[in-house]
């Protein structure tokens, strides 16, 4: 493991902490640091500025409570609620429960996120950050995957950078032509049909000017002046580009991890390698992102 290039100019106050690469390319771990302190403007903005190097940071040995939680995620911004409210814990609605024994109004498993994505692009200010902190966990398996989406568009080859450029998707809540079985969100849709939301397919990053890719399969309704279902395939196409081994990190959960990446330079999946019967339980936050451009 390597010591970042940061560490040169740390404020005083993070004396103590230390960040470690967790791969070359995404992910770094943060250590000597509890979130359930005060942090000051100096401390926020070298965190903020890391997250955005290193597109996740893993916190390790966090021991909150939710209130403790949301304070922590709000370093990095303000805190969005969940679209959905069935996930949104009752105490403290800002944080969402991502629980392996949510079962949908037909009594079936949920497995939500098992595709590359990024989260709530239906939204017009989708959030610029997901942050994840493990509540239970089961034996093994369980991981969250992410994918480096500014390595993933700068390996596509030129000509495909090219056919896209330029191009915007229309998303929705469930696209009609994408693979998800989320019988829930395709009843909520039939019930109160959104009005497309539109964004880049390659979005330029508000604070460092990369570019990456950017959208959620599930939601994308259709590519602009393409159909439903060639619009599938190209995002497809762009995802198996983008999955190269060197360009992913796969989070195996420890108890008192949190974890927060940038949507804006990410996507990610969810493993579901582990037996369903045992409880899998992350708190989840979103922060408030800007218009996609
Ligand atoms: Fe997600």
């Amino acid at each position: 493991m390597q010591v970042t290039t940061q560490e040169a100019s740390r404020p005083a106050t993070t004396t103590g902490m230390k960040i470690t690469k967790l791969t070359e390319n995404i992910g770094a771990e943060v250590t000597g640091i509890d979130l359930r302190q005060p942090v000051d403007a100096d401390t926020q903005k070298f965190l903020y500025d890391a997250l955005v190097e290193h597109i996740a940071l893993v916190f390790r040995d966090q021991k909150f409570n939710p209130g403790e939680y949301l304070s922590a995620v709000s370093i990095f911004g303000t805190v969005m609620p969940d679209e959905s409210p069935k996930n949104r814990l009752p105490e403290l609605p800002l944080i969402s429960q991502i629980s392996s024994l949510s079962k949908d109004r037909e009594g079936k498993r949920v497995m939500t996120g098992e595709r590359w994505h990024s989260d709530h692009v239906n939204h017009q200010r989708p959030p610029k950050f997901t942050c994840l902190y493990a509540v239970k966990l089961p034996d093994s398996g369980g991981a969250t995957n992410l994918a480096n989406t500014r390595e993933g568009y700068a390996a596509l080859p030129d000509a495909v950078k090219k056919r896209v450029e330029g191009m915007k998707t229309a998303n929705v809540i469930i696209g009609s032509a994408s693979k998800s079985v989320n019988s829930d969100r395709r009843a909520w849709q039939a019930e109160s049909p959104p009005d497309p939301v539109i964004h880049p397919l390659v979005r330029t990053h508000p604070d460092v000017g990369t570019k990456a890719l950017y959208f959620h399969p599930n939601k994308v309704e259709n590519i602009v002046g393409m159909e439903p279902q060639e619009s599938q395939e190209l995002l497809e196409e762009l995802t198996e580009y983008m999955v190269k081994p060197e360009f992913l990190y796969a989070h195996q959960w420890r108890l008192g991890d949190m974890m927060i990446w940038d949507n804006r330079s990410a996507f990610h999946r969810a493993s579901f390698d582990y037996d369903i019967n045992q409880h899998r339980l992350l708190y989840r936050t979103l922060v408030e992102g800007d218009i996609p451009h």
